[in-house]
């Protein structure tokens, strides 16, 4: 470091001498000498510029370099006998957006303790944790500088979107063909209707038929008015009938395209538009079926629902489930497995993740924004879910159901 110092002082001194006698002398230069000593003084600023910037950089390699010295000192990661000296060992790479800090395991009794720094590291850093990933030989603990920016819903004239892919804000982009399908759990008030509500409106711009299940007859129950009855179901029987009507369109849409066969084609490419069922609050329909009759409906529907998360993204049928609390009697973890997005809004208990993201299940940290929580997307690259920030409501700025009319042919 010392080095450094003296190298940039000195040019810094030679910089300055040269633009004061440039200044004072330049009438007296010949002019043959006047462009190589411009030259010459852009050459120092180059110089003086880069040493500047590579001392800049040492001084933070060299504050991390202490900072970790502290942090494994504080936290007890090394082990001093009279023969012996062993210590945790941890790599900092800083990027614009970006600090990871890679512990390595060493076959030692620090391991254990190196999966579970999450707490300190975080309070060290003064960022949130991203992301952890687990590894034979190494930890590596991802923190974001600059968090992505949240989605801000507002009023639009009537658009129409040929793109499947939406942006669900916070830095993710959802695209149904690559992967299917959605959950979305969390409890009461933590932000499931707004969320889906956005959803439906990004699915009209794309022409999607929407299909709605809501056994609890609540604010997207109340869309019939405006989806009409066929397409919204709020009782057991009816929401069998949306069920048959969304699966038949399935299989037609198959036997249609198989008679167009062509190799590594989708919906898409036949021309057709997404279908999506948008199934509200599952739990509350399972627990409906109490007696023989009612246990056959939610039979159907389950029977139904599993065909198309299975079966449906070929043919470009998709189902949204949503619930308050999810159980192995909600979805099997099977068909969990099958949602391509899975999203867990508000606080949730380490068992609930565990229920929404299985083996992706983050590491809990306190949700205070409303409309926050975790979001785990198939194949986007994360093991763990991350956090997310789902599309902020004001409802001074935007009014659902004006958007929604926008989209509705109503006579
Ligand atoms: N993305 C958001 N932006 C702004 N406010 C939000 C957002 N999400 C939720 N809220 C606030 O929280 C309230 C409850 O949200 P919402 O009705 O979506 O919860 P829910 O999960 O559907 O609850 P329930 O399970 O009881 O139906 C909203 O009325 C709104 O005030
Ligand atoms: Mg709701």
């Amino acid at each position: 470091m010392p080095n450094f110092k003296k190298k940039l002082s000195s040019l810094s001194l030679i910089w300055v001498a040269f633009i004061v006698l440039l200044f004072f002398f330049s009438f007296a230069i010949h002019n043959i000498l006047i462009l190589p000593s411009w030259l010459f003084l852009f050459y120092l600023s180059g110089k003086i510029f880069r040493i500047r910037r590579e001392f800049k950089n040492n001084v933070s390699r060299w504050n991390n370099f202490l900072m970790i010295q502290e942090f494994i000192i504080n936290n007890g990661l090394y082990k001093e006998t009279s023969d012996v000296f062993l210590s945790a060992v941890f790599t900092i790479s800083e990027s614009e957006n970006e600090i990871i800090i890679t512990a390595c395991k060493m076959g030692n009794f620090l391991d254990s303790k190196l999966e579970h720094l999450d707490l300190e590291l975080s309070a060290l850093f003064n960022l949130p944790l991203e992301e952890k990933i687990i590894r034979p030989v190494i930890v590596e603990y991802k923190f974001i500088i600059e968090p992505p920016e949240r989605l801000v819903l507002k009023s639009s004239s009537k658009e129409t979107i040929d793109d499947l892919e939406i942006n669900l804000g916070y830095g993710v982009k959802y695209n149904p063909v690559t992967c299917p399908h959605i959950l979305v759990a969390g409890g009461t008030g933590s932000g499931k209707s707004v969320f889906i509500s956005f959803l439906i409106l990004e699915l009209l711009k794309r022409g999607s038929t929407i299909y709605i299940a809501d056994p609890k007859n609540s604010d997207l129950g109340s869309l019939s008015y405006y989806l009409g009855d066929e397409r919204v179901a709020t009782n057991p029987n009816n929401i069998a009938r949306i069920i048959r009507l969304a699966v038949t369109e399935m299989y037609e849409r198959y036997s249609e395209m198989r008679e167009k066969f062509k190799y590594g084609t989708n919906f898409n490419d036949h021309g057709y538009k997404t279908i999506w069922l948008i199934f509200d609050e599952m739990g509350a329909f399972l627990a409906s079926g109490t007696d023989k009759n009612s246990k056959a409906v939610v039979n159907e529907v389950m029977d139904g629902i599993k065909q198309i998360i299975l079966l449906g993204r070929q043919a470009g049928v998709f189902v949204l489930i949503s619930a308050q609390q999810m159980s192995a009697n909600t979805l099997n973890t099977d068909l969990r497995d099958n949602l391509g997005l899975r999203i867990a809004l508000g606080q949730n208990s380490n068992e609930g993740y565990r229920m929404v993201f299985g083996s992706a299940t983050p590491e809990p940290q306190p949700i205070e924004i409303k409309g926050s929580g975790f979001l785990f997307k198939q194949g986007a690259g994360k093991e763990t879910a991350q956090y997310w920030e789902s599309p902020f409501l004001d409802t001074h700025q935007f009014d659902f159901i004006n958007e929604l009319k926008l989209y509705i042919d109503k006579e």
